[in-house]
């Protein structure tokens, strides 16, 4: 009899991991494979922030912290939503936690009754539903198709909430979509959620400095400031700076919920890293300059993603408005043959052909809820785009 909890086995592990791992076995073999499976910032940290944590460890800022964060993190924090976001919180408002992964396990550990609904508009981040599951929730899965540019529109969520809907989860620019919402398409689906008061709201905007186009960003709280109570505004350093290793996120909420995730968090791992908190009121005070230069990178990636993709036969792909990712239709792959006689059933075959025969790691839609699709990361330098895009052109190519 196995010693594991029974809540593990209805949980998956990331998708998007498991993409990378296989890409290292076969590297490891001596085959030459483009990992496009994971998605972080191929750039440095930016050197005053590196400076800020050395400066921190030297003059001992070395010790434990208020489990819910710093004061000084806190308060940078706070700053950083009414600055970029037009958001009225105070210091006591806030969480911090080991990344924007952990704020969301938190708030659902902090919430969640067994079989409690959360809403997920597919496709959707891998962690979601797993997270969901471990805590005994049910996820609703709502697809979002390309048509409706991947977003949630109020009909679709109307016929997705019952009593027992917890949470509506949102992610903008979204990961694997690259969708953005506009400040009315936020307003609609708050004028529907202002009726069903059991909903509370998770806006994770992780990636709200990745925007293209000259889009604006517009936080869901900002949209919205009527469902203030019952929404928790998700964000952190990973993205924006360049930091997924230093692990902080933080997030604005209600004040009973904030302060039930700084118990979880007292009780689970104390604090955040002093060093890496201190790391993050450099990043939020500093100069953003950074900010923008990594924006542009992603916005050139994208657009030479965009135009190798849609030179290949078989494949689509709707220009990501946001993040560091594209997610490539392949419905005309579906059904037909490898040259090697198989027949591709569906995205994750076709992941599985391009990682052995093209050499390129990708996550198959499967894992986001929405298929047929696969994923890339753009967050890698153009040329290993150029050539991931010449593998990937190839090996189409010889499907029959
Ligand atoms: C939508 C989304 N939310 C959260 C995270 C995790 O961020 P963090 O590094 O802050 O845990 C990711 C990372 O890939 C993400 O794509």
């Amino acid at each position: 009899m196995s010693y594991i909890s029974s809540r593990l086995s209805v949980v998956k592990p990331s998708a998007s991991m498991a993409a990378s791992q296989a890409a290292k076995a076969l590297r490891a073999k001596g085959v030459d494979v483009i990992d496009l499976g994971l998605g972080e910032p191929d750039f440095p940290t930016p050197p005053h922030i590196i400076e800020a944590a050395f400066a921190a460890a030297r003059s001992g800022d070395t010790l434990y912290t208020a489990a819910a964060g710093t004061p000084a993190v806190r308060q940078a924090i706070a700053e950083k939503f009414r600055r970029e976001n037009g958001l009225d919180y105070t210091a006591d408002d806030i969480v911090v936690a080991n990344g924007a992964k952990q704020i969301i396990f938190n708030a659902l550990m902090a919430t969640l009754e067994n079989g409690d609904e959360a809403i997920l508009p597919a496709p959707y981040f891998v962690s979601y539903p797993e997270m969901v599951k471990l805590l005994g929730g049910t996820p609703v899965i709502v697809e979002c198709p390309e048509t409706s540019g991947f977003r949630l529109t109020p009909e679709v969520l109307e016929r997705a909430i019952t009593p027992r809907t917890k949470w509506l989860f949102l992610n903008m620019p979204g990961n694997p979509s690259g969708a953005v919402y506009s400040e009315a398409d936020l307003k609609a689906l708050g004028a529907l959620l202002a009726r069903h008061p059991q909903v509370l709201v998770l806006s994770d905007e992780i990636y709200e400095h990745i925007l293209f186009d000259g889009r604006e960003f517009v936080s869901f709280g900002k949209a919205c400031p009527e469902l203030k109570d019952r929404s928790l505004i998700v964000n952190g350093v990973s993205k924006a700076y360049a930091m997924t290793g230093w692990r902080v996120g933080y997030a604005a909420g209600p004040a009973p919920l904030v302060k039930a995730m700084s118990t979880i968090q007292s009780q689970s791992v104390t604090s955040v890293c002093s060093i890496a908190q201190a790391a993050t009121v450099a990043a939020l005070e500093g100069p953003q300059g950074e900010v923008s230069r990594f924006r542009q990178a992603f916005e050139a990636r994208r657009n030479l993603v965009v135009d190798g993709i849609r030179q290949i036969n078989g494949l689509t792909l709707s220009p990501p408005e946001g993040a560091f990712y594209a997610y490539i239709g392949c419905a005309s792959l579906i059904g037909r043959k490898t040259p090697k006689g198989d027949v591709l059933e569906n995205d994750a075959a076709v992941a599985t052909y391009l990682l052995n025969e093209g050499r390129v790691a990708s996550v198959p839609g499967v894992a986001y809820g929405l298929s047929p699709y696969f994923r890339i990361s753009t967050a890698t330098s153009e040329e290993v785009l150029f050539e991931a895009i010449r593998r990937i052109k190839a090996a189409v190519a010889e499907v029959e």
